[in-house]
């Protein structure tokens, strides 16, 4: 069994975070996202991994995640040259896949569910495709199934304009080696891409044994800025762990779980957990509140913030309001007057969004 994770795409809707890195590496609680997907498929058994990067950020993915030491993992990088759909990735991936069976898992998505139970039934079960489905508010966003009484795959559509259910595709997907044969006969769907929906549905048209599992607990798309913060107050709820590094006065106090960096220093500062502050930053006379993430290196004096995202090298002082539901980007700056500000000076990127409330 190998896998491949997704990790090109322009990341449009994140912008402008996306315009100077890729999305797969914007952090939830300090973390790339992509790093995420991987630890779930190492977690399943599964140690071969193959991470399709696009031309624009692929370098950075390379780089930052590595050849998979630091996960028990072998990682083979596979360049798609351009954005034509996750079926046309799989067919660029075919020499890494070769006939092995495989999990596609898209890089933006994280669940709560682990992967091994999914696994096993789709092993057990000699399926072509297990797909998995997840009831969703807005199901014009996704790939959309339609099943019967018994759970079968009837039909699936991507995007559609009138969704025959709510039940949305979730980006991982279990496939054998019969996928290929699919998107072979598929053609490119009305936004030019082909669709790995329109592939499945091929399985679908030629009878092969096609299944589908709802999921339960969380399933997280961080494409937008509301999601990031969302993925970032789940995983600090669910996964952080206090730990203490950093240098923390006589002053400061943290109240319930709280990671802090080594090399950080927090002088009077109040942090109340869940909270993750990175290495290398200095603190001074802080509020930070629950489920904020702080990067690498950001220094914060007379801040006051909480469930906030603040990216590697940001600096903010003197802001006398407090920052709520806000990501901040790398080496952003923010400054204030002592007083009562008379004027508002702004150096912001094209896409940024600022809502003075
Ligand atoms: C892709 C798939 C879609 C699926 C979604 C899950 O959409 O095409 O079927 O529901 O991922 O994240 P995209 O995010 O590329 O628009």
């Amino acid at each position: 069994m190998k896998a491949i994770i997704l990790s090109g795409g322009k990341g449009t809707r994140l912008r402008p975070l996306t315009y100077t890195g890729a999305k797969q590496l914007v952090p939830v609680a300090n973390k790339p996202i992509l790093w995420y997907g991987i630890e779930a498929i190492v977690a399943a058994g599964i140690t071969d991994i193959g991470i399709i990067i696009s031309p624009e950020t692929g370098d950075e993915v390379r780089t930052k995640t590595g050849d998979g030491d630091r996960f028990g993992a072998n990682i083979t990088y596979i360049l798609q040259e351009k954005p034509a759909g996750l079926a046309h990735a799989v067919k660029v991936a075919r020499p890494f896949l070769g006939d092995s069976p495989f999990v596609m898992y898209l890089g933006d998505n994280l669940i709560q569910s682990e992967l091994g139970e999914f696994l096993n039934s789709f092993k057990e079960q000699h399926m072509d495709a297990m797909i998995l489905l997840r009831p969703v508010p807005n199901p014009t966003s996704f790939g959309v199934a339609q099943v019967d009484d018994q759970g079968r795959v009837l039909h699936l559509v991507e995007k559609p304009k009138v969704p025959p259910s709510n039940l949305a595709l979730v980006g991982i997907y279990f496939f054998a080696n019969t996928i290929h044969a699919a998107i072979d006969r598929i053609q490119p769907s009305a936004r030019g891409e082909l669709e790995i929906t329109d592939a499945i549905q091929d399985l679908i048209n030629h009878q092969t044994h096609v299944e589908a599992r709802q999921i339960e607990g969380w399933w997280l798309d961080t494409g937008k800025k509301d999601d990031l913060l969302e993925a970032n107050q789940i995983i600090l709820d669910t996964r952080l762990k206090s730990d203490i590094a950093g240098e923390v006065d006589e002053q400061s106090k943290t109240f319930g779980r709280v990671h802090i960096g080594t090399g950080s220093r927090l002088i009077n500062c109040t942090v109340r957990g869940p909270v993750t502050i990175g290495n290398n930053c200095y603190l001074e006379n802080c509020f930070i509140g629950p489920y904020s993430s702080i990067a690498d290196q950001v220094t914060l004096i007379d801040i006051d913030l909480e469930h906030s995202v603040v990216l590697q090298g940001a600096k903010m002082t003197g802001i006398h309001q407090r920052i709520v539901d806000s990501v901040i980007g790398q080496r952003a700056q923010l400054r204030a007057a002592p007083q009562r500000p008379k004027a508002l000076r702004f150096m912001i990127g094209d896409d940024s969004q600022i809502e003075l409330t």
